[in-house]
């Protein structure tokens, strides 16, 4: 191979009449006749035109040049020259050319089943591109997310480091860590029968290095979660993980929040602001989310109170058995919704729990159209409370409180799209603090951790803990950013009596607890410091800033919609051996059709 002596992106004009030599891959062929062949051969670093030239190229290197196809890999060697007339403003290398001496061909391409390029990658199948990542990932777009992913993580590091918190490595054959998901497990074979959980998050492994004394730790890591894939969601993401010993609240989130705004400003150059906190309770009540998203203004009001003064059924039954009713004044929707658009966010609604979204007209001093018989008793209650104005369009989210809040909540969303409410390149975060300790499944009927079980509980709530724990609030926070949950974390519980009480709280007897997080028990019980943490996750911080809503975008080699690794066909069958010797016996496999 002739020895690269600069990249395809390197070369100026001031350097005409230098020799380099380039190796890359043949992005564009253009057989012009006369003996003149172009080509724009591209590496990481940029694309350079090379000129095959029947007068200025020597003729083996001139038929060589000749032939050659899109993606074949060559090192080329050859005198930089100024182009004639105009030069490509689209390339950085744009003013010159490079006229072909010699040429080695690496490695011809066979017909490609893709072409790397950005403008009709939208036009090709995903499966397709992820089958063949190779090729897809030398687009433009996928190198430049690649590299701002690094320069995440690089400025992760230093950020970190610079602040005195250690880089630890935590083990991915593990026992089941709390994070609510579907383990993934892994069978042993010293211990056939027994089987390895990959960790959820490094959780447990990184309160445990702070009862070992390591006070600030971090990691950037895998997390391995058997859920189904979603569009901001995937089985094996990562996480940038911390944890801080001696520290309550406040501290903990203000070192993450001047972490995150300078990350923002000086990898994505974007002004994130100041990252202001709210409740969980005014957020939900407000934005009707626990990720608001505070980009634009509409906001939510408790109507409940005047909704049980009208006589329709649908607010008196959601009032008398303890519910709500909220609603969402959106200006200028009297003639900007049609009656097909609110019914689409009807069945937005009715997603969320909601049996569907009551909506009115406010125009001329009058309600029209939909629930406006049944609110016009409470008329001068309801546009006082909202600041009503003519041309106003008012939805009602109706239902348990969380089911009012949280319907509600995504027709803003999608109200907010739909108007084109949320300004475009804009930024806005948030923490969103003060969550419930617990949530009340009604399936299982029992407490679920709103965050995870080692969430403390705020100090002015520990003592209704057990006597109230509906109303306990935790010391969890999020970090929600233009609405998409970025981070989350806690201040944990570093009293083994209080992590029994909660353990208890979640139904599990003593022994199941003992069983199931013996080893941190055990650790608090010998010389636990307060300590507290979050993890933010990098996929959607790469996301956020790349502009994509598609987290495979950011990932070099995702799975799809059902955990499939295409490129490399994983998950496959395992080799008879390896299961006898892993004490595996497989079942026939049931074919499905069959038993239909
Ligand atoms: P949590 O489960 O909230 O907390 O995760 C922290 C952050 O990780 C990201 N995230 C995901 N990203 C992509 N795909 C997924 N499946 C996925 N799940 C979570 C989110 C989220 O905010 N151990 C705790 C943290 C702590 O308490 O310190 C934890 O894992 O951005």
């Amino acid at each position: 191979m002739l020895k690269r002596t600069c990249t395809c992106g390197d070369s100026r004009k001031d350097q005409a009449g230098n020799t380099v030599i380039l190796s890359g891959w043949v992005n564009t062929y253009r057989d012009q006749g006369k003996s003149l062949v172009f080509i724009d051969l591209r590496d990481r670093y940029g694309m350079t035109q090379v000129v095959f030239d029947g007068e200025d190229s020597p003729a083996d290197v001139m038929e060589l040049g000749s032939s050659l196809r899109r993606e074949d890999v060559v090192s080329v060697e050859g005198i930089i020259r100024v182009r004639d007339g105009k030069p490509n403003a689209k390339l950085a290398t744009g003013e010159i050319e490079l006229v072909a001496q010699k040429i080695e061909v690496i490695n011809r391409t066979a017909k490609l089943p893709i072409l790397p390029d950005d403008h009709d990658a939208d036009g090709i199948g995903e499966e397709h591109r992820l089958r063949h990542r190779y090729i897809d990932l030398r687009r433009p777009r996928m190198q430049k997310i690649l590299a701002l992913r690094h320069k995440i993580t690089q400025f992760t590091r230093n950020f970190f480091a610079d602040n005195g918190f250690l880089e630890i490595e935590t083990p991915l054959l593990i026992t089941p860590t709390p994070e609510g998901a579907r383990d993934f497990i892994v069978p042993s074979r010293h211990q056939a029968g027994h089987w390895y959980a990959l960790p959820q998050s490094p959780q447990i492994f990184k309160q445990i290095l702070m009862v070992a004394g390591c006070d600030k730790y971090m990691q950037i890591c895998k997390c391995l979660r058997d859920e189904d894939p979603r569009a901001d969601r995937q089985a094996e993401f990562t996480q940038i993980d911390l944890e801080m010993s001696f520290v309550e609240q406040d501290d903990v989130l203000k070192i993450m929040g001047e972490f995150a705004i300078s990350l923002y400003k000086e990898v994505g150059g974007i002004d994130l602001g100041e990252l202001p906190q709210m409740s969980w309770k005014d957020a939900m009540d407000n934005y009707g989310s626990d990720r608001p998203d505070i980009r634009f203004d509409l906001q939510l009001a408790d109507v409940t109170e005047i909704a049980s003064k009208t006589e329709f059924k649908v607010f008196t039954e959601a009032c008398n058995s303890g519910g709500s009713v909220k609603a969402m004044r959106v200006p200028g929707g009297a003639e900007k919704l049609t009656r097909k658009k609110t019914d689409g966010f009807a069945e937005i609604a009715k997603t969320y729990g909601a049996g569907g979204l009551p909506v009115v007209k406010y125009q001329g001093g009058e309600f029209a159209t939909g629930v406006a018989k049944f609110v016009e008793p409470i008329k001068n209650e309801l546009v006082e409370a909202l600041g009503l104005v003519d041309g106003d369009l008012v939805m009602f989210g109706v239902g348990s409180y969380r089911v009012a809040c949280t319907s509600l909540g995504e027709v803003r969303l999608a109200v907010a799209k739909e108007l084109d409410l949320i300004p475009e390149g804009m930024f806005r975060g948030l923490w969103v603090i003060d969550f419930p300790m617990f949530d009340w499944n009604e399936d299982a009927e029992r407490w679920v951790s709103e965050h995870h079980p080692f969430t403390a509980p705020l100090a002015s709530h520990l003592d209704t803990l057990e006597s109230d724990p509906g109303n306990c609030l935790s010391s969890g926070y999020d970090l929600v950013i233009n609405g998409a949950e970025v981070g989350g974390g806690s201040i944990r519980i570093h009293n083994p009596e209080v992590q029994s009480k909660v353990f208890g709280l979640l139904g599990l007897s003593q022994e199941e607890a003992e069983n199931k997080f013996g080893f941190l028990l055990n650790a608090l019980r010998f010389g636990a410091p307060p300590h507290g943490g979050v993890a933010f996750g990098l996929d959607r911080l790469v996301m956020m800033m790349i502009g994509t809503t598609n987290i495979r975008d950011v990932i070099a080699f995702p799975k799809t919609q059902t955990g499939a690794d295409l490129m490399c066909e994983a998950p496959g069958a395992a080799d008879p051996a390896q299961l006898e010797e892993l004490g595996i016996i497989m079942r026939e496999p049931v074919d499905s059709t069959e038993q239909a």
